[in-house]
């Protein structure tokens, strides 16, 4: 009885597919009650919502018919270049051939009747090896895109371990897709529906256990139809108590878990026993295809958060901090620096912002601090996927004594003569302020008053100097980090 059905589910599953080569799959409402428009019993899509569901369409229909008709599947772009489907929609059930990559068109676009729809070619088609058509296991495919889409956002494929806690019994999931939307007839949406429904336990999904959502309680697919290590049962319940499912035109689309930044794939649309009836929807389990769709490209790179603080110093000026960051070992993708100081002794505290630099450098000040007050210093560095542990803190207080400015700049040394760009020295009343440059081995040094941002220091021989800048008033001197330039004969 079970196996007819889930015969029965296979051969609606290879009927769909045949009929959708053919074209036949958004043909026009036939007869029959209009059941209100859904995956089936499904809500409309927020266009921006799913940027990463892909339709699949066949090129020839494409271009003389458009995106509605020529819909036979869906996808899931889950890199920038590969899109997540099922096997299912790619080898034709009868004789088990694939289809050529010339003869699918990946489309972006929410509204397959929208005319400015984009289109990709696609240039391979890579079917699991694990696949079992006669038992729709493994039912997962990638595709690879002649052109990569960096513009649209990706879904990740959920990994083994948040597969398990985002299917775990009873989670709410979305599926998404264009899916039939009637349970009668055939009845196609424009833009896609969305379905809300509720993870079935793995009993339900190859050992025939029953299970109740909103009051709907639903028959399991035993042994010889279904097989919960690489599949997820699913469906869910309106309001009234109609069930929600997807339906033929859905294979291959996503089955979304987890919300915000842990919004997962966990499954794909693979088969059903007819559609919204009281047997659950049954999905490829994404989590079980980790390895497969690692090896093909189709598991985007991990987005971490540093694991290590940024580096820190803090430079003493009059009345100010200067905070130097570099980026936590490892980070590439640092959005910013934050410092924070703070006046222990009042609770009062200021911050600060920096932009890293190719390097991974950044630097910025806190103005109008006490001289003499001890402040307390801490940092992060921000990435796209969160901030860093703290920095610090790091106890530091401004001082009225000469800081000495930097040397940005130096250009080679040529004709006796070298050209530095410089920051300004700090303090009041400095006394010295110079750039001196001193040889290496042996000789004479030369010192220039700086005046200015640009220093040019003459009367250079053809050795290799190393040069500072030295700034004194009465409370304090300092000398800059030295920089060697180098004469050429
Ligand atoms: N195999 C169908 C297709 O080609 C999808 C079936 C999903 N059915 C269901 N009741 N969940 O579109």
């Amino acid at each position: 009885m079970r196996i007819r059905s889930r015969l029965r589910a296979i051969l609606v599953a290879a009927v769909a597919l045949i009929a959708t080569l053919g074209a036949v799959s958004a043909a026009p409402a036939s007869a029959g009650p209009r059941i209100a428009p859904r995956i089936i019993n499904g809500d409309p899509g927020d266009p921006g919502a799913y940027p990463f569901l892909v339709s699949l369409l066949q090129p020839d229909v494409y271009a003389r018919e458009g995106a509605y008709n020529a819909q036979f599947c869906a996808g899931t772009l889950t890199t920038s270049s590969t899109v997540v489907t099922a096997a299912h929609c790619m080898v034709n059930q009868k004789t088990g051939s694939i289809l050529d990559a010339s003869e699918i068109l990946a489309g972006f676009g929410a509204d397959l009747r929208e005319s400015g729809i984009r289109v990709v070619p696609v240039a391979q088609v890579i079917v699991s090896p694990d696949y079992v058509r006669s038992r729709a296991e493994n039912d997962i495919a990638v595709l690879v895109l002649a052109q990569p889409v960096p513009d649209v956002p990706v879904l990740a494929p959920a990994s083994p371990e948040e597969g398990a806690a985002l299917t775990s019994p009873g989670s709410s999931v979305r599926v998404v897709g264009w899916g039939n939307t009637s349970t009668t007839g055939r009845q196609f949406p424009d833009v896609f529906r969305v379905g809300r429904v509720t993870v079935f336990p793995d009993g339900t999904c190859g050992q025939g256990e029953p299970f109740t959502v909103g009051g709907i309680t639903f028959k399991g697919f035993g042994p010889d139809e279904a097989n919960s290590a690489v599949m997820v049962c699913a469906a869910g319940a309106t309001a009234a108590a109609t069930v929600i499912d997807a339906c033929q035109g859905d294979s291959g689309g996503p089955l979304v878990g987890g919300e915000g930044a842990g919004t997962r794939l966990v499954g794909v649309v693979s088969w059903g026993n007819d559609c919204a009836t009281r047997y659950p929807g049954v999905y490829t389990r994404v989590a079980a295809m980790y390895t497969f769709l690692g090896q093909h490209g189709a598991i985007p790179p991990p987005v971490t958060t540093p694991v290590q603080a940024p580096g820190l110093n803090v430079v003493a000026e009059p009345t100010a901090l200067r905070i130097e960051f570099t980026a936590p070992p490892g980070t590439t993708d640092v959005a910013g620096f934050a410092a924070t100081v703070l006046d222990p002794a009042t609770g009062q505290s200021w911050n600060c912002f920096a932009a890293p630099d190719a390097k991974g450098l950044g630097e910025c000040t806190v103005p109008d601090l006490v001289d003499g007050t001890a402040y307390q210093v801490t940092a992060i560095a921000g990435t796209p996927s969160g901030n860093s542990p703290v920095a610090g803190p790091v106890s530091s207080a401004p001082s009225p004594a000469a800081v000495a400015g930097r040397i940005v700049k130096a250009s080679t040394l040529r004709g006796g003569r070298a050209v530095f760009r410089v920051t300004p020295s700090l303090g009041a009343d400095l006394t010295t302020n110079v750039l001196r440059c001193q040889p290496v081995r042996r000789g004479a040094a030369v010192a220039v008053p700086i005046a200015g941002a640009k220093v040019v220091v003459r009367g250079l021989k053809p050795v290799r100097y190393s040069c500072t800048i030295q700034a004194e008033n009465a409370a304090g001197s300092s000398v800059s980090t030295p920089v060697r330039i180098t004469g050429r004969r």
